[in-house]
């Protein structure tokens, strides 16, 4: 049977994610049903980019669920030295029993992937975060219930983050609306694939209108630094803040992947709210990294 990656939300047939979504929250409900799953089972990391929540949630899921994972960076790898990625699926897969990267370009992860005999699984790409939805699919779930049928409302740039998001909208059925700059759009491709239930609505006031559920992202993401003060200008009308979500329903729930920019593509304001959710989404990598390591393991 051919093994099972995880590179984008695509890759999983709805019942199995909204079945990992549930087992997430089990988990994260019952410590009684961590029964070392994983036990003599092995992750490794291979990370390219910065990460925090990522790196430490696919670690401690790893220990709480009995088995092991190993930091791998380019500066300690012979991947650093030029060793090719193919070669490098080959010799991990007989060796460990899963693999993440994070990377810039998603190519990388498709063509270690294809050398891999071993699921592996995209901690973030320069066009997906699909673990991330994971989080904040279980976020909406545990706060608000099933959110097929919604109304969900992107604002910010058109890239991983925004992308998994449409393809969220796809597996979990509901309306995405699309609030970027001009020339900060997704990939036409996949606006295209997904035009049922996705659409760019360029003002932001208009595009939070009777939302239920409002994500945003850094302005400036990794591999884009050198944008930084152009970005600000352009995105400067794409601010979360109280005054744009007091146009979205009254319940509206705000996400933001994190790290956060307070003053930038939000105001500490809606991010430091008693009530916000983002910190359950952050806790929220963990179990789903978790239900979504076990599902590899049983493939
Ligand atoms: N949200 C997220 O992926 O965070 P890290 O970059 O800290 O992993
Ligand atoms: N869009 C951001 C997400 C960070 C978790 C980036 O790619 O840097």
């Amino acid at each position: 049977m051919a093994t099972r990656h995880f590179l984008t939300l695509m890759d999983l047939e709805k019942a199995e994610i909204h079945a990992i979504i549930q087992r997430a929250i089990a988990l994260k409900n019952s410590p009684a049903l961590h029964e070392d799953t994983l036990k003599h089972k092995t992750l490794a990391m291979i990370f390219d980019k910065a990460s925090t929540r990522t790196r430490v949630a696919f670690e401690v899921a790893m220990t709480q669920l009995g088995g092991t994972s190993l930091f791998l960076s380019n500066a300690d790898t012979q991947l650093g030295r030029g060793e090719p990625l193919e070669d490098t699926a080959k010799v991990l897969s007989r060796m460990v029993d899963f693999v993440t990267i994070r990377t810039f370009d998603h190519s990388r992860l498709e063509l270690f992937a294809k050398h891999s005999e071993v699921p592996v699984i995209n901690a973030l790409s320069d066009d997906f975060h699909p673990c991330q939805l994971l989080a904040d699919m279980q976020t909406y779930f545990e706060h608000r219930g099933d959110i097929q049928g919604k109304t969900v409302v992107w604002v910010g740039d058109g890239h991983n983050m925004c992308q998994s998001y449409i393809n969220a909208a796809e597996q979990f059925d509901f309306e995405l609306r699309i609030a970027c700059p001009e020339g900060f759009e997704p990939e036409p491709w996949l606006l295209e694939r997904s035009r049922a239930r996705v659409r760019v609505v360029r003002n932001p006031i208009e595009a939070v209108r009777d939302a239920h559920l409002v994500a945003t992202d850094v302005w400036t993401s990794m591999g884009h630094e050198a944008e930084r003060e152009r970005r600000l200008r352009l995105f400067a009308a794409y601010q979360i803040n109280a005054e744009l979500l007091s146009h979205a329903r009254s319940d509206v729930l705000f996400m933001h992947c994190l790290p956060a920019h307070r003053g930038e593509e939000v105001t500490a304001e809606v991010l430091d709210a008693p009530d916000a959710v983002v910190w359950d989404e952050a806790e929220n990598r963990l179990h789903t990294k978790k239900a979504l390591l076990e599902f590899l393991s049983r493939q």
